[in-house]
């Protein structure tokens, strides 16, 4: 669902996808090649939230801001892991948000770094370049080795896989009441 709030109309590049259902809101900007899964919420009522391209937004992640306090901005080639939440935070190009971590407001991850999954990021808590970060709080461990790179290498190309077929019209809606059950051999 893409819905108008106010004169604030989403922006989003026509090589964006958006799951239907997904929600996007408000002052929300999807750049080039970004995608959004299955269940995932951008509400950009209270504040702009602005995504580069490439980055992909997974299954039940929540995307807002504070009003006057926040906004939400992510680079390029970012993975949004299943039911992060970022409020109001600020990732740099090439990181890996892991599942269920939590970015509070003000708070920067810099370039190619990863949260961990289920990491919190404190309010205004700023990690420079190549970290790893992990825990609540989260703290930085160490800096990203070449395996932790690649994983968020690996993130952002894999999804850029999973989408062709959403785009590409192999996917399609079954009605409410399907039932298979395939006989046994
Ligand atoms: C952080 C992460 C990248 C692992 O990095 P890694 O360099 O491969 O680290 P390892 O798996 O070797 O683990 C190193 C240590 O950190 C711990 N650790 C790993 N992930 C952790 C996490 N998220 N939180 C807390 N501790 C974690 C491990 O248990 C291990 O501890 P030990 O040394 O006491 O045994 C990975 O665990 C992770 O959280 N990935 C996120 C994946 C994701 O959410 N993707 C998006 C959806 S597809």
């Amino acid at each position: 669902m893409i819905q108008k709030h106010r004169n604030l109309v989403p922006h989003i590049h026509p090589t964006a996808w958006v799951h239907p259902s997904a929600v996007v809101i408000g002052e929300v900007e999807l750049g080039p090649y970004v995608t959004v899964w299955p269940g995932a919420i951008l509400r950009g009522d209270c504040g702009a939230i602005r995504v580069g391209a490439h980055t992909n937004i997974q299954d039940g992640a929540l995307v807002h801001t504070t009003f006057d306090v926040s906004q939400t901005v992510l680079g390029e080639r970012i993975t949004v892991g299943h039911g992060a939440v970022l409020h109001g935070c600020i990732v740099e190009s090439d990181c890996l948000v892991g599942m269920h971590s939590t970015l509070l407001d003000n708070c920067r991850i810099g370039h190619h770094s990863i949260v961990g999954a289920g990491a919190v990021v404190g309010v205004g808590k700023e990690f420079e370049p190549l970290s790893l970060i992990m825990g609540n709080p989260a703290q930085r461990i160490r800096a990203c080795n070449e395996k932790n790179l690649k994983q968020i290498d690996y993130g952002w190309n894999a999804y850029k896989g999973y989408r062709e077929p959403f785009v590409n019209g192999e996917v399609e809606d079954l009605p409410d009441d399907w039932h298979y059950w395939p006989d046994e051999p």
